[in-house]
């Protein structure tokens, strides 16, 4: 059967492959769209470098892509920008197939092919930053870039036709278009993706931004969704994601139970809308995590409504509270909205999950049973105490970085 192999340029070929049915990834992040992992085969005039691979299970199909330009036998090199199985897992049927083909990674990256692909010490060649690879007119050189978002990852770039292999980086998770002009949704998808992939990182991002000012950029050739063939699209919504650009904008995530602190949120949506703030409303009930974490990437504040059950969070706005505090979103201030039926909790351990974040819990609101109209008087004065402090000069907040 005939396999789609696009030609980005003379000798650079697009060989991955499009997962449409996938719709989980890490048991986590909903893909509504699919994705695509994807890999690309780079030939020069002596030698021939495959940048990256694919998903355990699509082996055949990118042997099969890869041999319509080249006996796959033949690789010379296949680069591992990154380490996770949906770039890396079929590494070991590579190099089984390319019998001289040497692994390119970062030494980290050396230590995790080992582990996870138990790939022999004679088969891999370690590059440093700005190392780089003759082809024969095609030269690829090698940038570090760890915390993309594991510890191994790097670029590759392409010289002469000035393409950027950045893997994750720049990625989306969708399987549809090549081209990023191609896909009407995009900027939203991106946006998703950098907010449940790259926001705990940006801080790396920043010093990857950085480190792009002087390299011209033609192409960005990402492992996930279509390439970037307007390259300043992404790199200026990157420019402004990884420093944690926020807009006047609150995220307003709510569980209820029996109406109560749905109608302290609808108070605080109003009293918000009217002081011209944006609101994005998520019901955690039945969220979806990627909505989510994209509204995260750009909001300064945050509005959580969640009621106590036994004694503690509702459990839907607990995984919320955790996902805020490990997706590290440049969110600046809170507040909390909070019922309870004969015992509170809620309160208490939202604040405990919040309060070492560096988030400004601005305040909160929590009712016994139905709201009155004290409670009304209360959740109005508190959404316009946030709104005011959304619409004084922003500044960016940045946590620390995750460990390994
Ligand atoms: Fe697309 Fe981090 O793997």
């Amino acid at each position: 059967m005939k396999r789609a192999v696009i030609e980005l340029r003379s000798g650079v070929h697009w060989v991955g492959v499009k997962d449409w049915g996938r719709r989980l990834f890490d048991g986590l992040i909903p893909l509504p769209h699919g994705t695509s992992y994807n890999a690309y085969l780079v030939r020069g005039r002596e030698k021939t470098a495959l940048v990256d691979t694919v998903n355990p299970g699509f082996e055949d199909e990118l042997l099969a892509k890869i041999g319509e330009v080249v006996d796959p036998a033949r690789l010379d090199y296949v680069i591992m920008n990154h380490a996770e199985p949906d770039h890396a897992g079929a590494i070991p049927v590579l190099l089984d197939r390319s019998p001289q083909a040497h692994l390119v990674l970062t030494a980290k990256g050396a230590e995790m092919a080992v582990r996870y692909y138990r790939v022999p010490q004679d088969r891999m060649l370690v590059v440093n930053e700005g190392d780089t690879l003759d082809l024969g007119g095609k030269t690829l050189r090698f940038l570090d870039a760890p915390f993309l978002h594991w510890p191994e990852t790097m670029f590759t770039y392409l010289v002469e036709d000035k393409v950027l292999f950045p893997c994750d980086f720049f990625g989306a998770h969708t399987a549809a278009g090549v081209y990023d002009d191609e896909v009407a949704d995009l900027a939203v998808r991106a946006q998703m993706y950098f907010g449940e992939i790259m926001m705990p990182f940006r801080k790396a991002g920043e010093r990857a931004m950085r480190k792009l000012v002087d390299v011209p950029i033609e192409l960005i050739a990402p492992s996930h969704g279509p390439v970037w063939r307007h390259p300043e699209r992404i790199l200026g919504l990157y420019r402004k994601w990884t420093a944690g650009e926020t807009l006047p904008k609150v995220v307003v995530a709510y569980v209820s139970m029996w109406g109560s602190t749905e109608r302290l949120v609808r108070i605080a949506a109003e009293t918000l809308l009217d002081a011209g703030i944006r609101v994005a409303v998520h019901e955690l009930a039945h969220v979806d995590v990627g909505d989510l974490a994209g509204d995260l990437v750009d909001a300064r504040a945050l509005v959580l409504g969640a009621p106590t059950v036994l004694g503690a969070l509702h459990p839907a706005a607990l995984n919320a509270a955790n996902l805020v505090k490990a997706l590290r979103p440049p969110l600046r201030y809170a507040a909390v909205l909070s019922s309870y039926g004969w015992g509170g909790g809620a309160l208490r351990q939202a604040g405990e999950i919040l309060g070492p974040t560096g988030i400004e819990v601005v305040g909160a609101v929590e009712i016994h049973g139905a709201p009155d109209a004290e409670a009304v008087v209360q959740t109005e004065g508190l959404a316009r105490e946030l709104a005011a402090k959304i619409h004084s000069p922003p500044s960016t907040h940045l946590p620390a970085e995750p460990g390994t």
